[in-house]
């Protein structure tokens, strides 16, 4: 006799309804929910929370910090603003491996180098979520940093560094330094590393601040604050901004204050996918991008470095990042020895500070020095820093970078013998996994960031152009009395 199959005699709806439990498990919302579920305990156990808005400034200080932001009358040779490197046509960076300030022409991402001017030696990283209130540190070497009893400090690698009194924030201390520095603002005349006097602006007038040492604060801002304060407009903007305040007992601190705040005010985006996901919105992510979330905190051992709610431990640590460009110091070559530069310790050789990641997926090239193009080799760079070392290929860069570039074996080696043992992100993620962490890498980007356009002022009350366009700088120049210094 033949054997009858024994599903047959059993009628199709009751089949079903036995399966059901099984097909239920297995199907996409259940499977979302429990992901939710994985989710939520990480997101307990790491006491993560969306990212806070702006707090309440007077909007007349946010102004002058806007103008501020975007006026050339703080750098030596009135040619470059805080903008020209945080270009918010190309959200708040420059998209250049390394900056390219005083003496450069155009504007980023297509700035070129001027004759005889140098390149800055890092990367210029995102202004975004500045008014976080866990940030304490600023700079690739968190060379800026409020200590646990809340005093702010800054050292150079000469040194401490004076401060005025009265800054609000790590961010307003910061705003101190771009202007001081000879490649980035403050210009220079002959050999960048020296004191520059003879060194002329843009209308052929003295640089004033060129001949103080790089890490003289008070004497740089007492030449900027002179300038500020001998244009009408700012005393106006200054008195509005601080009104209990008379301008004479003013300083350098209520500039960079403004500053501060106008950052924060402008760029602040608590809104990426992933702050909503955090506010309770589950649908926020996609599936990829909550897997992607449990292997960052999880699996990939991202979250180590990369932890709290701004995705950085604010700490440095070496993972060996290829090392490309001038470097820091004229007499050591194409070498950056990041933190140590600061502290002078041996165990911060190449320590960087962990960045933060929100809207990551709109400001490469990534690293100190702006290394890779694209997050995916960033990751694998991680995942096997020997390999991505010896695969690195300098070709992508843009010459300018690509001559000052000299990759050596043995600078390689001395990088890997020195890894942060806290880097173990698992050499084999597979190609599904990384799709997963770069779906929650994208998960981290504000839609509203992409557009910052709004946040450029029209005109500076320097009068000088708020543009880089060299044809707008070139017309501007027309019909002004050119001064030759002697
Ligand atoms: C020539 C390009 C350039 C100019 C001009 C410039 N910056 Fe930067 N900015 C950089 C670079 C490069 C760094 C990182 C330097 C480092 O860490 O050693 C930086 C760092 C910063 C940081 C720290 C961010 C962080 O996460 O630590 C802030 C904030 C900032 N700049 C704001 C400003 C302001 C405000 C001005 C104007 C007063 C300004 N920058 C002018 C290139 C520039
Ligand atoms: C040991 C600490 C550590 C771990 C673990 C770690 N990172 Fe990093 N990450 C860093 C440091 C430090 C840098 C900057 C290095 C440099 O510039 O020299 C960095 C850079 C990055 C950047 C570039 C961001 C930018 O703005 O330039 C991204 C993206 C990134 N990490 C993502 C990840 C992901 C994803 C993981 C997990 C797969 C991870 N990191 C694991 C410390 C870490």
């Amino acid at each position: 006799m033949r054997k009858i199959p024994i599903l047959i005699p059993i009628p199709i709806p009751l089949l079903i309804l036995l399966l059901l439990p099984i097909l239920l498990s297995s199907c996409t919302p259940a499977r979302a929910s429990d992901l939710d579920a994985r989710l939520q305990t990480i997101i307990e156990a790491n006491h993560l929370t969306p990212l806070q808005s702006t707090p309440q400034v007077s909007a007349d200080k946010i102004a002058l910090g806007q103008y501020l932001f975007f006026d050339k009358e703080l750098s030596g040779n009135r040619d470059v603003s805080c903008a020209t490197c945080h270009q918010p046509l190309v959200d708040t960076v420059d998209h250049l491996p390394l900056p390219i300030g005083s003496g450069g022409i155009g504007v980023a991402p297509h700035r070129r180098m001027g004759p005889g001017k140098p390149l800055v030696a890092r990367n210029t990283p995102a202004l975004f979520d500045l008014g976080q209130p866990e940030w304490r540190t600023m700079f690739w070497d968190a060379r800026v940093e409020q200590l646990d009893d809340g005093s702010l400090t800054a050292r150079t690698s000469q040194g401490p560094v004076e401060l005025p009194p009265g800054l609000e924030n790590v961010v307003a201390v910061q705003a101190l330094f771009p202007p001081s520095a000879r490649a980035e603002m403050r210009g220079f005349k002959g050999d960048p590393m020296r004191d520059s006097p003879g060194d002329v602006d843009i209308f052929g007038r003295a640089n004033e601040i060129a001949k103080f040492q790089d890490n003289d604060i008070p004497a740089i801002w007492g030449g900027l604050w002179r300038r500020i304060i001998a244009i009408p407009e700012y005393m106006d903007l200054l008195q509005k901004a601080y009104p209990d305040t008379p301008v004479e007992q003013m300083g350098p601190q209520h500039l960079v204050n403004a500053i501060a705040a106008f950052q924060i005010d402008a760029y602040t985006f608590p809104q990426s996918p992933w702050d909503r996901y955090l506010a309770g919105e589950r649908r926020a992510l996609s599936t990829e991008a909550k897997q992607g979330a449990l292997l960052f905190y999880g699996r990939a051992g991202c979250s180590v470095c990369h932890s709290g709610n701004l995705m950085t431990d604010q700490r440095m640590h070496n993972i060996a990042a290829p090392q490309i460009g001038p470097g820091k110091q004229p007499a050591i070559e194409h070498r950056d020895y990041g933190r140590s530069l600061i502290t002078r310790k041996d165990e911060d050789i190449f320590g960087f500070r962990t960045p933060p990641l929100r809207n990551v997926t709109l400001t490469a090239p990534y690293m100190h020095n702006g290394a890779y193009d694209d997050l995916e080799s960033v990751i694998r760079h991680h995942m096997n820093p020997a390999r991505a070392l010896a695969d690195y290929d300098v070709m992508h860069l843009p010459p300018e970078v690509r001559q000052r570039t000299w990759i050596s074996e043995s600078l390689n080696q001395a990088m890997l013998d020195r890894l942060d043992p806290l880097l173990q992100v698992p050499a084999d993620l597979s190609d599904n996994e990384m799709d997963q962490l770069l779906a929650f890498l994208e998960a981290l980007t504000d839609p509203a960031a992409k557009d910052l356009r709004k946040t450029i002022p029209q005109r500076v009350p320097s009068g000088l152009p708020v543009s880089d366009d060299p044809a707008v700088m070139r017309a501007f120049l027309q019909d002004k009395p050119f001064v030759r210094h002697p």
